[in-house]
């Protein structure tokens, strides 16, 4: 290979815009595809065009190399599912894992080889709009789920020929950013980096993730995208991750933007210095790291490892031997929205549904005994809103909107009203009385308000966690007609929902559910499916009160509600969130009893199973999910005082019983040590079981006979779980 031709390969051209896929491969694009000047192109898509372009490549370059096609396929690719928050809140990672599978079955077929997925940021400030794209507060659940899409999107921990390649971003500590405002600066501790924000990119490195992308910011001080201990020295030398590591949309560039790079010569050789591959749409590769290398020859041998790793990816997923195996029209319109991704959709979205609350059991709604029923709130007839951020190809009108489900299930005699009410995206409140008026004459109102779907994502911070104005002027205008009222959420983060949590009898969570929303609305709202999304983030009472996470260590002063004590935590505002993390209802009720532990000391090697039953006592079949915590109640650090390290998505028929078993082993309690150890500590470890981090059931404790060093994140490792009937 020239050393154009090298170059060439690191550098990814945008093909359009995210909405105007494809609008820029024009002649003069094309002309560089022929001259060796591209690697890979994103925001492309569509079997045709892009066999079309892959032909150019293969036939025209003088080394016929194939080019990669990327997209952001985050949360499926026309079969639209629920935003990732809400898929992490079914707190199922085999639903997630299915998800994947069929957003790569559909974007293959269109010629994508390489999503950008899955966002495994860890954010503890909601106010960060990105929240939306990541599996919330916690380091496990996150792991668990950024491995579960791994496996979906690759379909095996080993690329292959087909295969959509995962991306897992932004690698640092994205979610970091101070103030909630996004790509801002990340200012933490090296052992809550270790603890809390790594975690779920070593699981997706270990799950075998074709690709990884940097982060646009820096952590106190070292942008990601020139942090070479971290890139090139922990993910890959210590980690032993071997796959391509590309730059955030023109990352390289905005290295001149952070102040570390005097020009873009320099700001190229640093992010190959810390081994970033592959340049996004900022040019930086492609002009100016010819000169860079004149200079110094020895960073050939940079260039050369980097293109090495490109061409490894392009060989593993097949594109040598079949270029055009991603291009089969007949397959593309075979596959795009097929019946069975339209059912796994429905199945999904469901299992992403968080019953808040609910009072006297107003949910469900027993269609036989209602006459009429109002659905009010612009979002409960929006479409587009239900694709939430990186719709991908979803397309509005494809989607069952809540007010097209419920009307559609309910029979001809139950009367359906409806009226928008007001919007959230404008402060227009002239709708309001026109739907006051509905909801007086209606027997139940479903009151569909939050967040519209540009609240969240990219560059959509919000400086507040208070629903929008209009948004609750039209609640508190429905709730004084004293109906019965089940309000839907919607929303792309947590909120700050104190007022609406007095007054409103029952609040269901849809967040944002893809396709077959207003399907999955119905199902759970008529009792068809007993609700069982859990929280994958708390919910604060008021938005002043956030960073708020559950696992936070004891401090020498823990809070105690009694103001006359000084501890830590605010004088006017209760200590706890407003909905715990974990926390859901269900339709039915659950009994634990008969915990038992197989050992009482562990040492290393060894594990401990914890076991517990589950019964299904409430009378209606319905999943529940049993979650365990534990804690290290002394140790040389202060340790959080509880943590996830378990959890089940249990089936339980009505009266059904079934024992779940946990087996834990040391190096899953091992912490960052301050020599910079995963290090497990001789002593004592106490656990909890429960269905909420708020709801505990049963509790223990075993022993961990000997101390020793860990291999790994702690939180990365999974733990073990078994389910017998009985
Ligand atoms: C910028 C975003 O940060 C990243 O997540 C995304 O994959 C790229 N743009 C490409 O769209």
């Amino acid at each position: 290979m020239t050393l154009e031709e090298k170059v060439g390969q690191l550098v990814q051209r945008a093909g359009g815009r995210q909405r105007a896929l494809n609008s820029r491969i024009d002649d003069t694009e094309l002309e560089r595809v022929r001259a060796g000047g591209v690697g890979s192109y994103l925001h492309v898509a569509g079997a045709e065009p892009l066999a079309k372009l892959q032909k150019v490549a293969v036939e025209e370059s003088r080394l016929g190399i194939p080019l990669l096609f990327a997209m952001d396929v985050v949360h499926g690719y026309r079969t639209i599912f629920p935003v990732p928050l809400a898929m992490a809140a079914t707190w199922a990672p085999e639903a997630q894992e299915r998800a994947a599978r069929v957003a790569a079955d559909e974007a293959t077929s269109a010629g994508l080889h390489w999503t950008f997925a899955p966002m495994v940021d860890i954010a503890r400030d909601p106010r960060w709009g990105r929240i939306v794209e990541g599996a919330g507060e916690d380091p496990y659940l996150g792991s668990r789920m950024a491995v579960a899409q791994v496996a979906g999107y690759q379909g095996g921990n080993t690329l292959r020929p087909g295969a959509l390649m995962a991306t897992t971003k932004h690698f640092g500590a994205y979610g970091a950013a101070i103030g909630g405002r996004d790509y801002n600066t990340a200012d933490i501790s090296e052992r809550t980096l270790q603890e809390v924000y790594l975690p779920p990119f070593y699981a997706a490195a270990r799950a075998g993730s074709g690709s990884f992308m940097v982060a646009f910011n820096d952590i106190a001080g070292v942008p990601t995208t020139s942090n070479r201990d971290l890139v090139r020295g922990l993910l890959r030398e210590r980690w032993g991750w071997q796959g391509l590591m590309v730059s955030d949309w023109g990352s390289i560039a905005e290295l001149l933007n952070h102040g570390v790079a005097a020009d873009r010569a320099a700001a190229a050789v640093l992010a190959l210095d810390a081994s970033v591959d592959m340049d996004m749409v900022g040019d930086v590769f492609a002009v100016d790291l010819k000169d860079a290398i004149a200079k110094d020859p020895a960073r050939l041998k940079l260039l050369d490892e980097a293109v090495l790793r490109i061409l490894r990816v392009k060989e593993q997923l097949g594109l040598f031997d079949k270029p055009m195996q991603y291009h089969d029209v007949e397959r593309e319109s075979r596959e795009l929205l097929a019946p069975d991704h339209r059912d796994a959709a429905r199945a999904i979205a469901r299992q992403s549904l968080v019953l808040l609350k609910n009072d006297n059991k107003l949910l469900p709604l027993n269609p036989a005994k209602l006459k009429s029923v109002a659905v009010i709130g612009a979002l409960a007839g929006d479409g587009r809103n239900e694709l939430g951020s990186w719709k991908a190809q979803g397309r509005p009108e494809e989607v069952v909107t809540v007010l097209q489900g419920i009307t559609a299930a309910l029979p001809k005699s139950v009367k359906v009203t409806s009226a928008p009410g007001a919007d959230p995206r404008n402060n227009d409140l002239t709708g309001i009385p026109a739907a006051v008026k509905l909801a007086k004459a209606a027997d139940v109102t479903l009151l569909m308000i939050g967040e519209d779907f540009d609240l969240s994502g990219e560059a959509r911070s919000r400086s507040t966690l208070e629903l929008p104005p209009s948004q609750l002027e039209l609640a508190r205008a429905i709730l004084a007609t004293g109906r019965p009222v089940v309000v839907l959420l919607a929303n792309g983060r947590p909120l700050a929902l104190q007022e609406l949590a007095d007054k409103a009898p029952a609040i269901l969570e849809t967040w944002m559910l893809g396709v077959e929303a207003g399907n999955a609305v119905v199902d759970v709202v008529f009792g068809q499916y007993s609700p069982a999304g859990r929280l994958p983030a708390a919910f604060p009472r008021v938005s002043a009160s956030v960073p708020f996470y559950y696992a936070g260590n004891p401090t020498g002063r823990p809070a105690d509600p009694d103001l006359a004590k000084d501890t830590v935590r605010y004088h006017d505002l209760p200590i706890t969130p407003l909905f715990a993390f974990g926390h859901g209802l269900s339709y039915s009720e659950f009994r634990y009893s008969d915990l038992a532990q197989s050992v009482p000391a562990v040492g290393p090697g060894e594990r401990v199973d914890i076991s517990i039953t589950v019964e299904n006592t409430g009378g209606v079949a319905s999943d529940e999910v049993v979650q365990l915590y534990v804690r290290d109640p002394v140790a040389t650090i202060s340790r959080p005082v509880m943590e996830l390290r378990g959890f089940k998505r249990l089936e339980l028929g009505a009266g059904q019983r079934k024992r779940v078993t946990f087996s834990l082993t040391p190096e899953q309690l091992a912490f960052w040590s301050p020599r910079g150890q995963w290090q497990v500590e001789a002593g004592r470890i106490d656990f909890w079981i429960g269905a909420s981090s708020a709801d505990l059931r049963a509790n223990g404790s075993f022993e961990i006979s000997k101390s020793h060093l860990g291999t790994a994140p702690a939180t990365a490792l999974p733990t073990r779980v078994t389910v017998s009937n009985n």
